[in-house]
Parts: C-alpha cells; structure tokens; sequence
C-alpha cells in the first residue's frame, strides 16, 4: 500500500521531506548495534536483536511512503572474524526473516532480493534464500536487497571473474566492456543506484559497501545507534538529501 504522504501536514522532520521527490533507492549500513547493547550492559547480541526490528519498521515505512529500493548491509565478508555467537545470533536473525517475508511478501508486495557470495551460508538459509527469490519474480512492488557475505571489493572482483569467463567462451569481447556491460555483472545488475546512503552509528565510512553504486550517493552520518534509528531520523536522512545540490561533476545550472 503506498500512502499519499506528498499532501500530508507533519510536524517534525517529516515536514521538512518533499515526498514527491524522494530518493528512489536508499542505501543503509546498519552499524552501532553492539555498542547499542552494551552501553545497556546487555550482550552484544540484544542489539542485533533490537537492530533486525527496527529493519522491519525502517523497511516497512520505506515501503509505505514509495522508496522503491532498499540495501542494507546486514553481514560483510568479514563479519565472520566475530565470536561464534554473534554469527550464528545473526544468521538466526536472518533466518527468522526470511520465514516471516516467506509469509507476508506477496501480501505486501515487497521483493525481496540478496546481494553477496551465498554459497558459503548454511543450506537451510540458501534454501530460504532461493523460495524468497522465487516469490520476488512473482512481484512488483518495494524491493529490498538485503546484503549478506558481502563486500563492495570482491562484488567487482566477481563481475570481473565473470566478464572474462564470458570473453573466454566467445559471449563477449574485451572492447565490448562499458561501464554499462560491467553493470550487468554486478550483484546490482538492474537496480539504479542509490542516491542516498545512511550510515547511523557515527562513522563516516564506506566499509566495503557498494564500491561501485556509490559512486554518486550522497552521504548521510549520523551518531544515532541503528537499533535507536527512527522514521523521524529517516526524515532528517531524506530532507538532507534534497538540500543536496547534486552535480554528478557538472556545474550548478
Ligand atoms: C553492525 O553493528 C551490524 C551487524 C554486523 C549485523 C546487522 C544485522 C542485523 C540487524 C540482523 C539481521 C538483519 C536483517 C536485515 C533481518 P555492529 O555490531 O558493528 O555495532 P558496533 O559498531 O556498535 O559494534
């Protein structure tokens, strides 16, 4: 159900979003779960916990006001250095997901898509993994790219892998590649990029997130833990971005 929030009074920073000129595609590192928790003297696992709920709420809202895209950097390729609990605290989390979306996807209409090296996840997550991207071709609404096993660099090394397997089996040539064909090789294949990236948890780096996609996003930090990210604070994210005077290397017109 997308709500018609463009004639829409609200206080707040969501009176400050022009919601007939929202970004298409936001991007979101969801960090600052751990500290979330133990600033509470709670295990590091109870901000994961709160963080995978307030996915759903930020999720769900991205949906409601017409977002038509969204990425989250759930699980990079080297969050497995982490202590054997959190991974599987995650992996648990992102199985529970998987069998709610399962259920509610073609209701909500929300696509689900994933971004990253899977072949290395358990074979009940793949198997869960593959009925969400069965469903996703059934639909057309919101899609969300959840990356897991990810990392911005090995994504590019992976395309390349790909495009040169191609070269060699005649499908293509080397001075065939474009910026457009390589596209194409990319877990993003088909998604535009994101125009806005949001990194709550106070650091204001890329950490191997969407290398290539972001190369135009306007970037938006905030101290804000990710399990304490609100739509009021998605506000502030969006009605940044549209004062963002974005030139993409030209001059201002
Ligand atoms: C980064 O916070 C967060 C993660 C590595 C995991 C994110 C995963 C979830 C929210 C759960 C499942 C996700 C979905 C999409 C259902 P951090 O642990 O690095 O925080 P810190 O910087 O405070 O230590």
């Amino acid at each position: 159900m997308k709500l018609s929030f463009s004639k829409r009074k609200s206080g707040g920073a969501a009176g400050q979003v022009d919601f007939s000129r929202l970004p298409r595609h936001i991007a979101i590192i969801l960090d600052g779960n751990g500290r979330w928790a133990q600033r509470r003297g709670l295990p590091r696992t109870a901000g994961h916990k709160v963080g995978a709920e307030t996915f759903r709420t930020i999720a769900t809202y991205c949906r409601d006001i017409g977002i038509e895209y969204l990425t989250v950097y759930a699980f990079s390729t080297e969050n497995w250095k982490r202590p054997k609990d959190e991974v599987d605290t995650i992996m648990g989390l992102l199985k529970r997901y998987l069998l709610e979306a399962i259920d509610t996807m073609e209701r909500d209409n929300v696509r689900l898509r994933f971004m990253g090296d899977m072949s290395v996840l358990s074979d009940e997550l793949k198997a869960l993994v593959d009925r969400c991207n069965a469903i996703s071709a059934r639909l057309t609404g919101c899609q969300c790219n959840i990356c897991i096993n990810y990392g911005g660099r090995a994504e590019i090394v992976h395309a390349a892998r790909d495009f040169a397997i191609d070269c060699g089996a005649g499908k293509v040539k080397p001075e065939d590649l474009t910026e457009e064909l390589f596209e194409k090789y990319l877990y993003s294949a088909g998604i535009p990029s994101p125009e806005l990236l949001i990194r709550p948890g106070g650091e204001q780096r890329l950490s191997n997130f969407l290398l290539w996609q972001c190369a135009y996003a306007e970037f938006y930090y905030t101290d804000v833990l990710w399990p304490d990210f609100s739509k009021e604070e998605l506000h502030r994210a969006i009605a940044a971005y549209q004062h963002r005077d974005r030139r993409f290397g030209g001059i201002k017109k």
